[in-house]
C-alpha cells in the first residue's frame, strides 16, 4: 500500500556527508551552473537548452509537486549545493517510480556524495513511500554512475540500443532497477 502523503510531504533526508532538502528557486544559481557543466550535460544526455527564467519557474514549482520528489543535494557541513536527486514518473498502480541524480560538476564527483544521496532516496522510496520498484536509465559510457547504482543494489536489466546520439556518436542506454525485495546495499 503506497503512502502518497509521504511522497507529497517530501521530508528532508539527513545523511553523514549530505543533507537532501526540497529543491526550490533558492538553488537557482547552483542548478544554473550545473546545467552549464559540459561533463554533467554529457552524462545526463541533456540536449535541451533553457533560459534562466524557465529554470527559475521550474524550480519555484517543485515544492507544490505531490507526485514526485525533487531534492537539492547539499553538503551537510556547510549547506553548499552539490546537485539534485529526483524520484519521478510515479506509476501508482504498479508501485513504481524512477530515479535520476546529477551532481554539479567534476569538483564534486567521486567523493561519495552520489552514493549517499542515492541510498537516502532509496530508503525513503521503499520505507516511507512503500514503492516496490525504482528504475533508472544510464548511458553505457557512464561507468561511474553504474558503479554507484550497483553499490546501492540496482540490477542491470538490459540495454536500449543507440538510444543516445551525442556529438555524432551513438551510445546504448542501460536500464537498471531495484525492487523492495532486493538486497538494498549489497
Ligand atoms: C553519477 C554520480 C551521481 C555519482 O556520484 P559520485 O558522488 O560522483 O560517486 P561516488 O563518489 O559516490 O562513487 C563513485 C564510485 O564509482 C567509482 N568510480 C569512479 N570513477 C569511475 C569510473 N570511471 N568507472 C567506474 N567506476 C568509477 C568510484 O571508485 C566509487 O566506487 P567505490 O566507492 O567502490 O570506490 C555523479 O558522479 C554525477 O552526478 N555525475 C554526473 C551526472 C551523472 O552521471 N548522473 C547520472 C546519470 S544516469
Amino acid at each position: 500500500m503506497l503512502n502518497l502523503d509521504a511522497l507529497a510531504a517530501q521530508p528532508e533526508l539527513p545523511g553523514d556527508a549530505v543533507m537532501l532538502r526540497q529543491l526550490d528557486a533558492s538553488y537557482l544559481d547552483g542548478v544554473w551552473q550545473s546545467l552549464h557543466d559540459p561533463e554533467t550535460a554529457r552524462y545526463t544526455g541533456t540536449h535541451a537548452t533553457f533560459t534562466r527564467e524557465q529554470v527559475e519557474r521550474f524550480l519555484a514549482a517543485r515544492p507544490a509537486a505531490t507526485d514526485r520528489a525533487d531534492w537539492a543535494v547539499t553538503r551537510a557541513a556547510d549547506g553548499a549545493f552539490l546537485g539534485e536527486v529526483v524520484l519521478q514518473e510515479l506509476d501508482a498502480s504498479n508501485e513504481s517510480m524512477s530515479l535520476r541524480i546529477a551532481l554539479g560538476g567534476p569538483h564534486v564527483f567521486g567523493r561519495g556524495y552520489g552514493t549517499e544521496a542515492t541510498r537516502l532516496v532509496l530508503d525513503f522510496a521503499f520505507e516511507s513511500v512503500g514503492l516496490h520498484r525504482v528504475g533508472l536509465e544510464v548511458f553505457d559510457f557512464n561507468t561511474r554512475a553504474q558503479r554507484v547504482y550497483e553499490k546501492c543494489g540496482f540490477v542491470r536489466e538490459g540495454v536500449l540500443r543507440d538510444a543516445l546520439l551525442w556529438n555524432g556518436t551513438r551510445h546504448d542506454t542501460v536500464v537498471m532497477s531495484i525492487l523492495s525485495t532486493d538486497c538494498r546495499f549489497p
